[in-house]
Parts: structure tokens; C-alpha cells; sequence
């Protein structure tokens, strides 16, 4: 069966941390397999005759005056923690695992449970215009499974991780893998079950090696995880550095810092995203890049559950990448949206200069400042990057994700009054105003998989 298809379209995409590009009403050519093959500008000379020779096949899609945006790349997301978004966000992170998290997750040996959560959370993040996701699962293979599938049936690009927590002593009896060699062979096997099922989604869905976080794993659990990583050249993921209770419990244990156990451990590769990363330091950076690893930033949890800022811009200049996450339920939304416009605010917070420290009579430094363009750009480019998959931009080779923003739908029509509006206003307007409402359509591999 032919699937080409060919559109027209006003777009906007971010090449560059901070550099934003428009192009007005662009021809995309998407392949069978759903890669942009040709993007024609409309200042390009042969623009009219390509329009005119193909705009009335039946495979040609114009989208008019709605406006195009990459899929959003949600890389750090607790599947099973979606029940509770919103809820006790005002204790304490080792408090709120043990009495609301650990109770909540264990819920999932419960099949039907998982599938009902689990549909209704991979069609909110659709609905939000997240087209991948990279998801924590629970201790348990078969619910994690249907998470994979759930994810492939929708239609989004699922990356999905069986969570290990085997430490007796750090994890409750109710909620935890029976033994170190349960939870290795229990991860190998859903390596394969979901390499398996991938054979047959067109946008992909990916097996994920996901230690909770150091503090809930042994330290043979830890090693042999990071064999099967090398054995599978698989996708990591963890916490880092998210809490200073996290970070000083990895010190005392190890006598080293988090980003430097993980290394040790062979868990930082070029696959692995690390959630939080507030308190890295400059040589914790200088591993990330060594190992091509990157941080996944989540402004809304960090507010609840590290007290903390992460400083965007410093790592930045240092050359670490940087992804966005909402990290539900720690993070209440499952909105992109909302955790760009959070990664803008706290960074008007944050006085870099302090040691990454938030001091009441400190304001926060230019320096600090991530715009709503740096901002859109981890959302999408820095996740496409952390994946290390062409995704996020529309570039030819790209794999073609995207959202399609109405702004005038009835209940959300996004002001439009003044005069002489640079293109980049546009943008700025979408990503402060919109809601999901204005999220008409969104297409995943060059298919369309909804619309409202
Ligand atoms: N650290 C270990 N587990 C979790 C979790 O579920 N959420 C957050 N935010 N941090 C964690
Ligand atoms: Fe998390």
C-alpha cells in the first residue's frame, strides 16, 4: 500500500538551543515509512509548480492557517503514578514514596487495573501532543507489558521499563522484587518480550533497563544491570542527584557522588536519560558528556520534591543535553506545555552563582533566564537528541511527528490584535496559551493517530 503523503504547512521547530525557525507554509514529503524526504520553502523557485503539480492528489494535506509543532518528547514519566497526580505534593520524597507511591504501584499486579490506567494515560499525554514517551512502569513484567502495547496500539512511541527495587532493606515487603536474581531475570525477559512486540509498530516501542534510583537497588542488582545494558545496548533510566536526601544517602553508601555510581556501574551510555539532576556538579557533567548520557529536566516535580532549580543555562554552556519531563506524579500535569512554561519561571528564580543552592535573599541572575524558546527546544530537539533517534525537528531523515495547533478554536481563541506581529509571537503565544483544546490533530510517524 502507497502511504506517502505530502503536506502543506505553516511550522514552527528550534534547530538550536534558543533559535527558533519558521517556515510558512511549507511542502513536506513523508515517505511510506513515515520520514520527511523534502521540505520545499516557499521562497524556493520551483515552490509553485510543486504545488501546483501535487496539490490535488488525494495524498496531499493542507493545513491552512493552523500551525504545525514537532511532538512533544516526555522523557521521564511514572506510568503507574497517574492516579495520584495532584496529590500529596507537600510531603516529603522518601515520606511520599513509602505511604502514597509504593501502596499506589503495587496495585498493578492487577492486569485490568494497569490496562484501564494505562490507556487513559497514553490518550491524555496523545490529547497533550506527547507523541513519545519514556515511562517508568512498576516492579511488575506483565503490567509493564501491556503498557508497551497499550502504547503501540495508540499509536504513540512508547519506551517502557520494568522498575527494579530488590534492596530488603530500603523497600517495603509488599512492593518490591522477591530476590536480586528475580529482578535481573524479570528485566531480561521483558527486554525480549518487548523487542518482541516492536517488530510490528511502525513508530516504534523500546524495552527500557530502570533502576529506581541507587538508594532502592543492591549493588549486584546495579551491575548486572548495567550488563544486560551493554548485552542489549538498550535505554536507561534513573533518578540522579534529584533530592539532597537522594544525593547524600548515594555518598554515604558509596562514599561517591550519584553520577559517579552510576558510571560505575555501566549505567551511564549514549542510551541513558537520568532524571532530575539537580545537584550534578561540574565533574558529574564532564561524565555525562563523556558517555553522551542526558539529564532529564522536570521543573514542575523539582518545585514539589527537591526544593530545587535546575540550572538550565550553566549546564548548558557546559555541554550536557538536556530533555524535558513531566515525572507524574511528582510533577501534578501531564502537559509539556505546563513544565515548559515552569522550566521559564523557576529559571527567573534561580541565582546560579550559588551552588545551585535557592537562598530567600538571593533573586535570581540573567544568566538563569531559559526562555520559552530554550524551553520549547528541550521539549522537543534536546529529547530527540537525548534519544539519539531524528526526532523533534522538521528536517529531512527526520522521523515525522507532529502537533497541529488551531488558534481559534471556540473555548481557546488566542489573542490576536496587534499590529505588524513578528512570526516568533506566534509561538510564543501557542506555548503560554494554548491548551489541549487547540491541539487539533497529532500524527506520529507520518500517520495521523488523532484527531478532535
Ligand atoms: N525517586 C525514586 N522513585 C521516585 C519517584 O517515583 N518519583 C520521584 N520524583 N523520585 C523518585
Ligand atoms: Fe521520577
Amino acid at each position: 500500500m502507497n502511504n506517502k503523503k505530502i503536506i502543506k504547512a505553516s511550522l514552527f521547530h528550534s534547530p538550536k538551543y534558543g533559535e527558533i525557525e519558521f517556515l510558512k507554509q511549507a511542502i513536506i514529503f513523508i515517505t511510506d515509512n513515515g520520514i520527511i524526504s523534502k521540505i520545499v520553502k516557499q521562497e524556493d523557485e520551483n515552490y509553485q509548480q510543486i504545488l501546483n503539480q501535487y496539490s490535488h492528489e488525494s495524498n496531499f494535506f493542507d493545513f491552512k492557517d493552523k500551525v504545525l509543532l514537532p511532538g512533544f518528547i516526555d522523557l521521564h514519566i511514572h506510568a503507574p503514578q497517574w492516579p495520584q497526580a495532584g496529590l500529596a505534593l507537600d510531603d516529603e520524597l522518601s515520606y511520599w514514596l513509602h505511604n502514597f507511591t509504593f501502596p499506589l504501584e503495587s496495585k498493578y499486579k492487577d492486569i485490568n487495573y494497569a490496562r484501564e490506567v494505562y490507556t487513559d494515560l497514553v490518550k491524555t499525554l496523545l490529547a497533550n501532543g506527547t507523541t513519545s514517551a519514556m515511562y517508568f512502569g512498576t516492579i511488575h513484567n506483565e503490567a509493564t507489558l501491556e503498557l508497551a502495547k497499550i502504547c503501540a496500539n495508540l499509536g504513540q512511541r512508547g519506551f517502557v521499563g520494568k522498575v527494579v527495587m530488590d534492596d530488603k532493606n530500603m523497600n517495603p515487603d509488599f512492593y518490591r522484587d522477591n530476590s536480586t536474581k528475580e529482578a535481573i531475570e524479570n528485566t531480561e525477559k521483558i527486554i525480549n518480550d518487548v523487542y518482541n512486540l516492536s517488530k510490528d509498530v511502525p513508530q516504534g516501542v523500546y524495552p527500557v533497563i530502570t533502576p529506581r534510583f541507587v538508594p532502592s537497588c543492591t549493588d549486584d542488582a546495579l551491575l548486572e544491570l548495567g550488563k544486560l545494558a551493554k548485552k542489549y545496548d538498550c535505554y536507561i533510566q534513573s533518578h540522579c542527584s534529584e533530592s539532597d536526601w537522594e544525593h547524600n544517602f548515594v555518598f554515604e553508601r558509596f562514599g561517591k557522588r550519584d553520577t559517579e555510581v552510576l558510571d560505575h556501574f555501566g549505567l551511564l551510555t549514549d542510551k541513558s536519560i537520568m532524571a532530575h539532576g539537580n545537584f550534578v556538579n561540574s565533574d558529574d557533567v564532564k561524565i555525562f558528556n563523556h558517555r553522551k548520557s542526558s539529564v532529564c529536566h522536570c521543573p514542575i516535580s523539582n518545585s514539589y520534591f527537591a526544593n530545587a532549580v535546575l540550572p538550565v543555562n550553566k549546564l548548558k554552556k557546559e555541554g550536557l543535553n538536556i530533555c524535558l519531563g513531566t515525572d507524574i506524579s511528582g510533577g501534578f500535569s501531564p502537559s509539556l506545555y505546563d513544565n515548559i512554561k515552569h522550566t521559564v519561571m523557576v529559571s527567573r528564580m534561580l541565582n546560579d552563582g550559588v551552588d545551585n543552592k535557592l537562598d530567600a535573599n538571593n533573586r535570581g541572575t540573567h544568566d538563569s533566564k531559559v526562555s520559552v524558546f530554550e524551553a520549547f527546544y528541550l521539549a522537543t530537539t534536546g529529547g530527540g537528541e537525548a534519544l539519539k533517534l531524528p526526532l523533534g525537528l522538521f528536517k529531512e531523515g527526520y522521523i515525522c511527528d507532529f502537533q497541529v495547533i488551531d488558534i481559534n478554536t471556540p473555548n481557546n481563541k488566542l489573542p490576536n490584535y496587534l499590529d505588524n506581529e513578528e512570526d516568533k509571537h506566534l509561538l510564543q503565544k501557542i506555548l503560554y496559551l494554548s491548551t489541549s483544546e487547540n491541539i487539533r490533530e497529532v500524527w506520529v510517524q507520518g500517520k495521523q493517530i488523532l484527531k478532535k
